[in-house]
């Protein structure tokens, strides 16, 4: 059964850990994340993007894959399927085809319009049980080759947007998608510090989860982080391996080009990914 983030992020908050959100790309993806939580005895977001979702068929398809395997592996442990950085429409139609959780990411609107758009989409998540996140502050990345450092919010602003009745908030602490330049800053900690103050208990989600130093991390987790989204590190890790495999002419010999033999080391290096970042997260033994 698929639940909503609320509990899980409010355990998190009180408890000083953070959930991890694994964004999931096709089935190998999904088998993966969910076993390793399974395992691990800890609760997990599955976020899917816009373009995900089209990419694997259409939100519809990918409820009704995450349901059914959730069935079929027999996954106790708490499993949130979270629509990742949704524009307005986005959002609607993932409610529809039955996610328990969405992001709208109003962060490119004047604030007033953020706020307007998030207000409507609170009540709607509400009335149906949906855990809502909303985000202040847009969060950096690469764009068309070039990488854009990552927005410091207004912790003002933030909390306007908390006190919406959000259930998470995405607040740009200088955090950015995809790999870290060599020359990044790293994470406004100054920041992170005041939006805590002005949101109290309000979950903060940290993105761009990928390459951030262990020990900030920690600290942010400490400030008030409690869901951090990790994406392009299992895509990495994926890449990485499935390369190696057909380098070392594996996919040659035998039937080594079975797609079941050819994705394996890559689902490995997945697994292997989620559990290192909940071990980091400390998700583990919480579900
Ligand atoms: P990364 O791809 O940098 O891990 O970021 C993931 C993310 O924030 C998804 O919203």
């Amino acid at each position: 059964m698929l639940v909503s983030a609320k509990e899980m992020l409010v355990k998190a908050k009180a408890g000083h850990y953070a959930v991890g959100q694994f964004n999931i790309n096709n089935l190998e993806w999904t088998k993966a994340i969910l076993q390793t939580a399974q395992e691990l005895n800890s609760p997990v977001i599955l976020g899917v993007s816009e373009g995900a979702g089209k990419y694997m068929c259409g939100f519809k398809t990918v409820t009704d894959m995450v349901k059914a395997m959730i069935d079929e592996l027999k996954i106790t442990v708490p499993v949130a399927l979270h629509l990742d950085h949704g524009t307005y429409e986005g959002c609607y139609r993932c409610i529809e085809a039955g996610f328990s959780s969405i992001m709208f990411d109003g962060s490119h609107y004047p604030i007033a319009e953020n706020v307007e758009k998030t207000k409507e989409l609170v009540r709607v998540c509400a009335e149906k049980g949906l855990s809502l996140e909303a985000e202040v502050g847009a969060i950096g990345g690469e764009e068309d080759g070039v990488i854009g450092m990552g927005e410091c919010a207004d912790p003002n602003e933030c909390k306007q947007i908390a006190d919406l009745g959000v259930t998470m908030l995405a607040a740009g602490i200088g955090n950015i998608h995809g790999k870290y330049p060599a020359n990044w800053p790293g994470l406004s900690f100054e920041t992170l510090a005041a939006i805590s103050e002005k949101v109290g208990k309000m979950p903060l989600v940290l993105h761009g989860g990928t390459g951030i130093p262990a020990d900030m991390i920690r600290k942010a987790i400490s400030l008030g982080v409690s869901k951090i989204n990790v994406n392009t590190e299992c895509q990495l890790a994926f890449a990485a391996a499935v390369r190696k495999y057909v380098e070392e002419g594996k996919d040659l010999q035998g039937k080594g080009f079975d797609p079941r033999k050819l994705l394996a080391p890559g689902v490995e290096a997945i697994k292997a990914t989620v559990r290192e970042k909940m071990e980091l997260f400390g998700s583990i033994g919480k579900a």
